[in-house]
């Protein structure tokens, strides 16, 4: 389905503001619908000749629809938009006496003049019109509550015309606002409340005020109300603000183990103001999740820190064993279990620094790089260098890829440049200075990495599928079994060894893939 922006780019001249100002509109509109009981259709003027083309609809969540059909995308002339017209040409709302059939449902068609302030706020342009269209089918007397809610819904429209109203949005305001039928209130210009909805009154009710909210100064009620003062403050602010005849951004106020979110809107048809209008909910449910969320988030970083402590202490262990044998081949590999054990501990660290279960992996190979050359022997200098990015990755992902890169980078170092004295055949690389590049990109929602030395590369006769000892078994075991990618040894182009490793990402939650 078209969007309201490629509608109007497709079919009209109206300018980028212009669609900015419909896209607000239709981004607040649920509102003055539900107030109104009445659909709202958004129409731009396609040729100037009376057509309009729909670029947005919404039904009402308090009264019966009077479309049961989709508008969007409707364009239509003549006699059945000539209402749109005239609050078009004449910049005035336009109000049908008798109602229209569509099919057996009776309607009432309003037609509301759409206009765009300037920057400066003084002319003002109508760039489209709203259809207000409400289904008569089971009208009846109205009751208290509907007869406040139409006549808001009036000063609303009026506002529309004025340019005025939707207010403008506060930047991360994105959850959704509280609607009418969480609860409304209703202020005159002096802020007190002249209409309570009854979930609006329940909402307050929660937050330990049991009597009739009608007479009372709301701003003076959220200071008194809100348990810590600061916050009582602020939403008594956002009331004043509303008054005045600004938009003040949503407040929340906490009372006796209940939260409740708070919207404040101005009242101000044709420039004057006349109150406001508070929209409340009861969000004590979503904090409490929020609030167990936060604490579940913290348990796992804990839990992550005791892992990281209890794999120091095994590595400790094992430093302290291999100090204690004398036979050399059991001190080596005593000591390259303690670099395996740091290795991991340092994944867990990460996550235990993090707010989810994924890490930037880029600072932990820089580390495991750097530690790799320190074990190189003192005689030879290896450079260490990292190219592209690994970015975030899941800690499932993070833990096995950090042992394998540990090996990569272990054996380019051990084997890739030994001690003089061993058997040194400069390779073809000659003279260039010991280095081990490690590499990594994404690509089609897989990570290539490569590890690549110049050193002496792979031993004559090296089986490059199975050979080795415990390290490339640990590499190939990882590899396979834990990240289900593939891993290629070979002599580099260029001379060298060259390890080339691709690990799919999973498309998981935590997986915040770079394209
Ligand atoms: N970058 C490299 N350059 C040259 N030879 C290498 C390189 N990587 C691996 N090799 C060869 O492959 C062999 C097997 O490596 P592997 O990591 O499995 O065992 P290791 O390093 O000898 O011992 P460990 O089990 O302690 O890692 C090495 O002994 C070495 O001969
Ligand atoms: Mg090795």
């Amino acid at each position: 389905m078209s969007t309201l922006r490629d509608l109007a780019e497709e079919h009209t001249q109206l300018r980028p503001a212009d669609i900015d100002h419909l896209h607000r509109i239709a981004g607040d509109w649920q509102l003055l619908s539900d107030l109104s009981f009445a659909d709202l259709l958004l129409w731009v003027p396609v040729d100037g000749e009376g057509t309009f083309l729909c670029v947005a609809q919404v039904r009402p969540t308090t009264a019966p629809t009077a479309y049961l059909d989709d508008q969007v995308g409707r364009i239509v002339g003549g006699p059945e938009v000539a209402h749109l017209e005239v609050a078009h040409r004449q910049g005035r709302i336009w109000r049908e006496g008798d109602p229209v059939w569509y099919g057996d449902v009776p309607a009432r068609h309003e037609a509301i003049p759409v206009r765009l302030r300037t920057a400066d706020g003084e002319a003002a342009e109508v760039i489209a019109v709203v259809g207000r269209d409400t289904n008569l089918s089971t009208a009846r007397t109205p009751s208290q509550l509907e007869l406040n809610y139409l006549t808001t819904a009036d000063d609303l429209a009026q506002m529309v015309a004025d340019g005025t109203f939707p207010p403008p949005r506060h930047p991360g305001e994105t959850t959704s606002a509280p609607r009418v039928g969480d609860g409304l209130v209703r202020l005159d210009a002096n802020g007190t409340i002249t209409y309570a909805s009854p979930n609006a009154q329940s909402a307050y009710r929660r937050l330990g005020y049991a009597s009739h909210l009608v007479g009372e100064d709301l701003a003076k009620l959220h200071r008194r109300l809100a348990g810590d003062p600061l916050e009582g403050t602020d939403a008594a602010n956002a009331v004043l603000a509303a008054l005045r005849g600004d938009a003040p951004p949503r407040r929340e106020i906490d009372a006796r183990g209940a939260t409740m979110l708070t919207r404040a809107l101005p009242l101000m048809p044709a420039g004057v103001p006349i109150g406001a209008l508070v929209l409340v909910r009861d969000i004590t449910e979503v904090r409490r999740r929020d609030r167990a969320l936060i604490t579940k988030d913290a348990t796992i970083r804990e839990i992550h820190h005791r892992v990281k402590n209890n794999l120091q202490t095994v590595a400790a262990l094992l430093r302290l064993q291999a100090r204690r044998v004398s036979m050399p081949e059991a001190r080596v590999a005593l000591e390259e279990s303690v670099r395996r054990v740091a290795s991991i501990a340092l994944v867990h660290e990460t996550l235990s620094m993090s707010s989810d279960e994924a890490v930037e992996f880029d600072g932990i190979v820089d580390r495991v790089a750097s530690a790799a050359t320190e074990v190189a022997a003192t005689e030879v200098t290896v450079g260490m260098r990292r190219q592209g990015s690994f970015g975030v990755l899941p800690a499932e992902i993070a833990t096995s890829l950090v042992m394998i890169l540990n090996e990569l980078l272990l054996n380019a170092v051990e084997h890739g440049f030994p001690p003089a004295g061993e058997e040194s055949i400069p390779g073809p690389a000659g003279p260039a200075p010991p280095e081990v590049v490690v590499s990594a990109h994404r690509l089609r929602k897989q990570l290539h990495v490569s590890v690549a030395d110049n050193g002496r590369g792979l031993p004559e006769q090296f089986d490059a599928e199975r050979g080795g000892n415990l390290g490339l078994q640990i590499v190939r075991a990882l590899v396979t079994g834990e990240l289900r990618g593939t891993i290629e040894l070979r002599n580099g182009a260029a001379g060298g060894t060259e390890a080339l490793l691709v690990v799919p990402l999973a498309r998981t939650p935590t997986d915040r893939l770079t394209p």
